[in-house]
């Protein structure tokens, strides 16, 4: 299993969502969040003055998955949290030791 955790712009977050959804993806744990990547955040102009904005918000996904879902789940947030623009994202791909319902004794379920 692995935890693909997915960070992208607020007004992208629905779509992405609806195409997880589409394909059967169901369990997620969603944030938001504030972030900066290679740009180091954003100078914004304002009144003709520049601020220098150092921290963005965005949306974290993050999804614990079977390993043979992964390449499909990096995909479907590729294909719908795109603009083009700098700042649609990252996503990571981490591996998971186990997980446990609180629900029921059954530790590591199959399904996830
Ligand atoms: N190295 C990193 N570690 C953890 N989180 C990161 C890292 N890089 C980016 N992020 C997260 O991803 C968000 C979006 O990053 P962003 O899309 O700006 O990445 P980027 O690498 O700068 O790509 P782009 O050039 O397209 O903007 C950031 O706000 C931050 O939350
Ligand atoms: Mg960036």
């Amino acid at each position: 299993m692995k935890m693909v955790t997915a960070v992208v712009r607020p007004e992208m977050f629905d779509a992405v969502r609806a195409a997880l959804e589409a394909d059967g993806i169901y369990g997620m744990t969603v944030s938001e969040v504030m972030g900066r990547g290679a740009q180091k955040g954003i100078a914004l102009r304002f009144r003709g003055k520049t601020m220098p904005v150092e921290l963005i918000p965005k949306v974290k996904i993050d999804m614990v998955v079977r390993d043979a879902d992964v390449e499909r789940i990096v995909g479907i947030v590729r294909a719908n949290g795109r603009t083009g623009r700098p700042g649609d994202g990252r996503i990571f791909v981490l591996p998971v030791e186990s997980i446990c319902r609180v629900r029921t004794d059954q530790e590591d379920p199959e399904e996830v």
